[in-house]
């Protein structure tokens, strides 16, 4: 795609943003839900099938629109961002990439429409960033598999038609024995047993779910059996790109929300954008977005020219989370008391900043992928 092919998309998103998914976030956020209608929005403008080939009946686009989507979509409202990605690159990535001829077509035309949504069933109470000891068990039954196990913090968990759930086929003590499984949540035997009570991204579901002796035919097993960690691990590469754009679509509404603010709060006499301790902080502000922005374009660009992006992904989200983390602070420093109120939406977008420290991959982990990646470069 050529640049203005995405600033067109970009406008249209922006648009789509402001209009549609803006006034409804601190209602999304109060109410602790989206509404149904916004999601059928979303599908129907692309927004949930935005890198599913045309023939599957996706937008067609490549994965650098795909961070744009998520990160105008979360300017106006991180729940809806969240769900956006979670979808996007947890559930329909891995069906594309790993996914037969008949899986694609099967689930994918549904998840474009956003006649389905989808989320990924990895964590349990027990295995967060250690997702390798995870102990749901998938038995094999001839024709079928029964999984039995709990999942936990699972976004878009209430919402979820197609799950991709992780599962030992052979019950090792490390990640060995991993298989991945297209699962059907309406399947008897799969149960939302709890929804969190959280500090940010309210309307975003995010549930534990417990799996019962849950049937899932043969045909739904995704790539080979015990090749499920691989699978997971790539999926997250690509998901934390969807994370760092949500990240900067928040850094994105604060700092625009405080350079306002300060050119119209008189203190002093004067704006108090006159003052050099403010504009430091906008200074500090914007270079941070525009460094997150940068890092995100190029984890995506690398991901589309299909080459390996895990050390610029894990890049983009420690760097845009942590960036998202520190403006939203200082963009509710600018407003002050009035900032820290609930008439205004800067608690919001810090509340809601935090947790891309810690989803897909903790500031932690995405430390040791990157170390990791870089240490390998030793001879
Ligand atoms: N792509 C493909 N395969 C990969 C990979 C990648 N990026 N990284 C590792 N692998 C493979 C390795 O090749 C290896 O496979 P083989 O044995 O076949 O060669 C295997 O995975 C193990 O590799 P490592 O020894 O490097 O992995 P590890 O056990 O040391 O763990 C880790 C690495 C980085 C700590 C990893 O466990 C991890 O990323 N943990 C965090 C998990 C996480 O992000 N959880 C979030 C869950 S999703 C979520 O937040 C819920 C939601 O709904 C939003």
């Amino acid at each position: 795609m050529l640049l203005s092919d995405y600033q067109e998309l970009r406008d249209l998103v922006s648009r789509f943003a402001d209009e549609a998914v803006a006034p409804l976030a601190a209602d999304i956020d109060k109410n602790e839900k989206i509404p149904t209608e916004l999601i059928k929005q979303l599908g129907e403008n692309g927004f949930l099938g935005s890198y599913i080939p045309e023939e599957y009946g996706g937008a067609g686009m490549d994965y650098t629109s795909y961070s744009l989507i998520v990160e105008e979509i979360s300017r106006a409202c991180a729940s809806t961002g969240v769900l956006v990605s979670a979808h996007t690159s947890l559930c329909v990535w891995p069906i594309l990439a790993f996914g037969n001829e008949e899986q694609k077509k099967k689930y994918l035309p549904k998840l474009a429409s956003g006649e389905h949504i989808g989320c990924f069933l990895l964590s349990e109470p027990n295995a967060g960033s250690d997702a390798g000891s995870l102990t749901t068990y998938a038995e094999d039954k001839g024709d079928h598999y029964e999984i039995t196990g709990m999942k936990n913090w699972i976004t878009n968990g209430k919402e979820g038609n197609i799950a991709i759930c992780f599962a030992k086929t052979e019950k090792t003590d490390n990640y060995k024995g991993i298989s991945a499984f297209i699962v059907e949540t309406d399947s008897p035997g799969y149960e939302i047993v709890k929804i969190e009570e959280k500090l940010g991204i309210k309307g975003s579901s995010t549930a534990q779910i417990a799996l019962d002796k849950v049937k899932v035919p043969k045909e739904n097993l995704l790539g080979k059996e015990k090749k499920g960690f691989s699978i997971g691990m790539a999926t997250l590469d690509g998901g934390r790109i969807g994370i760092a754009s949500q990240a900067l679509g928040i850094a994105e509404a604060a700092f625009r929300y405080a350079r306002q603010y300060s050119s119209e709060r008189i203190q002093f006499g004067k704006p108090i954008s006159s003052l050099q301790a403010i504009q430091f902080m906008l200074a500090d502000m914007s270079t941070k977005i525009a460094a997150s922005r940068l890092l995100i374009w190029e984890a995506s660009r690398l991901k589309d020219n299909e080459k390996p992006y895990s050390l610029e992904s894990a890049q983009a989200k420690l760097f845009a989370a942590e960036a998202a983390m520190w403006i939203t602070t200082k963009a509710i420093q600018v407003c002050g008391g009035n900032g820290y109120t609930k008439e205004y939406p800067l608690e919001r977008y810090f509340r809601d900043a935090k947790i891309t420290e810690i989803y897909e991959g903790t500031s932690e982990i995405q430390r040791v992928v990157i170390a990791a990646n870089e240490l390998k470069k030793n001879k």
